[in-house]
């Protein structure tokens, strides 16, 4: 399997001010896309920055198992394609382990070829629906055999020659835009995809950077039309830069704005403004966080980020700003525990169907550390405590959820008693070097 086996509870207390300077692992979008597109493309694509959590680790085993070479060469990773249209047949299911967007991505991918393909995963991603990427394929012609309701395990089968699709994402979701993107790629024809509320953009641009025919035009209602020339020649790119993971920096960047005295620097931050709801979010609250030195990396825009402690103010977050931040909100309830007021976070409704159900597991997380806090369906509203007076003191259930445990060790860092979290070892599928990184800036994590 391709996720840690082991469980590591792991404790988080009160730090000193954070200082010092970091570099956060590349971003975990853009390294599977990278993995995927550079074993399509013919040719040998070179990638630096690469983030090697297990999450990305397995969908480079997966294109393995479909004919693409990949080695790690020094500090970067050398994929030789096997060209568009020219995947083999895998002969094992394929295990995404824990990560979604590999699982959901590579169906996409697959799911045209006339060639059969079972993916499995771990407890945590059995539980997430598949339907959402499924019921397009199905569209296109794609037999489905599934044990349980669209969730793994499952095998997909292609048709002899798919079928183009129009298709509107009825949900804001990149991964499903993407799957039908990558499909696209094995049709003959032009399949559209139709995005009435933008998410990243990461497929797109990457797409276009080996060489797809794809345009993309915004209508008059701000609805994005996404068309593809399926069946066209893909080519590697020589030297492909992963920037640092703006969801991996959000972890230290609000430790060092609740822990009192703190004043550090995190380098090569992902800028594209798909993925910065967070930090428009924190500085409407107050937050000082500097962007120094922003520049173009690789198409994409990055920057160094100062971050000073800060005296935070609850706000209210708009709904339609979820698409941009939403896997922050659990770092972000944590930063509102420390805010002036409350902060009201609306249009949640996909925290429900992450690696856990985040809306509930970060209820719950507050609740065992003396959080005051309300959960509805679709939002939440935490009340903050700016000096961390009553806060810590609980164990958090982390459900397998990366995100959830390095949230609730963030929390520690700033109450007044100790953050337990019951398994830290999930925290490796997407940010390996977590523990480490915020040690060097002062924070105080123990195994228990
Ligand atoms: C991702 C899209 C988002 C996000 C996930 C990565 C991607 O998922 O939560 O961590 O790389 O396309 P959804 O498409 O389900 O919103």
């Amino acid at each position: 399997m391709a996720h840690a086996s082991t469980i590591r509870p792991m404790r988080s207390a009160r730090a000193p001010a954070l200082s010092g300077t970091v570099t956060v692992p590349g971003d975990k979008s853009i390294s599977h896309r990278a993995f995927l597109f550079g074993g399509l493309a013919a040719g040998t694509t070179r990638i630096t920055g690469l983030l090697e959590g297990e999450d990305v680790i397995a969908t480079g085993r997966a294109m393995t198992a479909m004919g693409a070479r990949i080695r790690r060469d020094g500090a970067s990773w050398v994929v030789d394609g096997v060209g568009n249209g020219c995947l083999l047949e895998p002969t094992e299911p394929l295990d995404f382990g824990n990560a979604g967007t590999g699982a959901r991505l590579t169906m996409g991918l697959v799911g045209p070829y006339d060639f059969g393909a079972t993916f499995v995963g771990d407890t945590s991603l059995s539980k997430r629906p598949m339907g959402r990427v499924l019921d397009p394929l199905r569209q296109m012609g794609v037999q489905v055999v599934a044990r349980s309701g669209d969730r793994l395990p499952l095998s997909i089968h292609g048709p002899r020659v798919a079928a183009p699709i129009e298709y509107r994402v009825p949900m804001a979701s990149a991964q499903v835009k993407s799957a039908v993107l990558l499909a696209g790629l094995n049709a003959p024809g032009v399949t559209t995809v139709i995005e009435p509320v933008m998410t990243r953009d990461h497929t797109e641009k990457m797409l276009a950077g080996f060489g797809a025919t794809l345009e993309v035009e915004t209508d008059a209602a701000g609805v994005r039309h996404i068309r593809l020339e399926g069946q066209g020649r893909l080519t590697a790119v020589e030297h492909l830069v992963v920037p640092g993971d703006p969801s991996s920096a959000a972890f230290p960047l609000v430790a060092a704005l609740i822990v009192p005295g703190s004043d550090i620097v995190i380098r090569n931050v992902l800028m594209n403004p798909t993925r910065t709801g967070l930090i428009q979010t924190l500085l409407e609250m107050g937050a000082s966080i500097e962007t120094l030195a922003e520049r173009d990396a690789g198409g994409e825009s990055v920057a160094d980020l100062r971050v000073r402690h800060s005296a935070l103010r609850g706000v209210t977050v708009p709904p339609e700003r979820a698409p941009f931040m939403i896997d922050e909100y659990p770092v972000l309830a944590v930063a509102a525990s420390f805010a002036e007021g409350e902060t009201l976070m609306q249009g949640l409704d996909e925290l429900r169907v992450k690696e856990s159900d985040r809306l509930a597991a970060v209820a719950a997380g507050l609740a065992a550390n003396g959080v005051a806090h309300e959960e509805g369906r679709d939002w939440l509203r935490v009340t903050g405590r700016p000096d961390g007076s009553g806060l810590g003191g609980g164990t958090v259930a982390t459900h397998l959820d990366h995100r959830i445990a390095m949230s609730f060790l963030v929390l520690g860092a700033a109450s007044e008693r100790p953050v337990a979290v019951d398994d830290a070892a999930m925290i490796a599928t997407s940010f390996p070097e977590f523990v480490g990184l915020m040690e060097t800036l002062g924070a105080r994590l123990d195994p228990i």
